[in-house]
């Protein structure tokens, strides 16, 4: 079988992406008991930023670290990626020498020129246009609080980035439905949008986002590389706070999620990070414990 690669939700199926999130909560009980579990031995993961990252590095370092491998930090600063030597060229060589690579890029299409050329899986740890990894962990920390995906209503409140990509991926391949509520122009592709209307519906105002929703998401108003676009956008985005009076609109046992980092006083009040409602540091955590069921998948096979 040819290899397999992680560019977006679209590339399992979705009784893999079930597996991959039972695996994760099984691995956070394994990690947790202190039991010694590294099927990663000598296994080495490459690790191409582009961009910055706290939570995506370190869970991705750590992870392979307790499963016994090891992973190289690679960015355009110190490699020749920084000095115009092409995709497929690093592609190609990198690949020879690592067991797996995951990459943080502005441009999708980087990403799959690199999987196109690379002889090991690629992971996709976040590009302009889509952030899986991210959902699996929102999507384990929402299976660990309040079971089953399918059938659920979620909304999505904010920008039509990356993340509320990867959330209409998530709606299709996990069976829930997806009320997304962005500022006019600033909506996710209308193409998109229309392949998935069966499962993702764009709405005019927070509120009617957050209507009855069992879980509440948002994002920052600007996104990397969107930096000189932040005071149009701020003034733009001010309608699409999430806060506790937007979240008494959802379901009494709705949950808070921002795949962080946050912005205080923007896309979310001074206090709801801290509001009972709010999950974010389990979703954070969750980034190890998903990324490492995904690594197991992808170099040792289903579990
Ligand atoms: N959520 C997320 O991807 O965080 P980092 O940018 O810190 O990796
Ligand atoms: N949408 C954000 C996510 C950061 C984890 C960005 O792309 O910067």
């Amino acid at each position: 079988m040819s290899t397999r690669h992680f560019l977006t939700l679209l590339d399992f199926t979705p009784a893999e992406l079930q597996g991959i999130l039972d695996r994760a909560i099984e691995l956070k009980r394994i990690l947790r008991s202190g039991e010694i579990y590294e099927p990663l031995k000598n296994r080495v993961l490459g690790m191409i930023f582009e961009k910055s990252s706290t939570r995506t590095r370190v869970s991705f370092e750590a992870g392979m670290a307790q499963f016994g491998g090891s992973a190289i930090f690679l960015s355009p600063r110190d490699t020749q990626l920084g000095r115009g030597e092409p995709i497929e060229d690093s592609a190609r060589v990198i690949s020879r020498m690592v067991d797996a690579v995951m990459i943080r890029t502005f441009d999708h299409a980087t990403i799959e020129r690199f999987a196109a050329y690379s002889r090991v899986p690629v992971i996709n740890a976040l590009t302009d246009d889509h952030h899986p990894c991210q959902l699996l962990a929102d999507l384990q920390t929402f299976v660990e609080h309040r079971g089953p995906l399918a059938g659920r209503e979620f909304a999505w409140v904010g920008d039509g980035n990356n993340m509320c990509n990867s959330y209409v991926h998530a709606a299709h391949q996990f069976g829930f439905h997806l009320r997304i509520a962005c500022p006019y122009g600033f909506e996710p592709d209308p193409d998109m949008l229309e392949q998935y209307a069966h499962c993702a519906t764009l709405v005019k105002t927070a509120e009617e986002a957050a209507e009855g929703a069992h879980l509440v998401a948002t994002d920052v108003w600007t996104s990397m590389g969107q930096e000189s676009e932040q005071s149009v956008r701020k003034r733009r985005f001010s309608m699409y706070q999430v806060n506790p009076r937007l979240m008494d609109h959802a379901a009494d046992d709705a949950l808070f999620m921002h795949c962080l980092p946050a912005h205080r006083g923007e896309e979310i009040s001074e206090d709801m990070l801290d509001d009972k409602r709010s999950v974010v540091w389990d979703e954070a955590e969750n980034r190890l414990h998903a990324q490492k069921a995904l690594l197991e998948f992808l170099l040792v096979g289903a579990r």
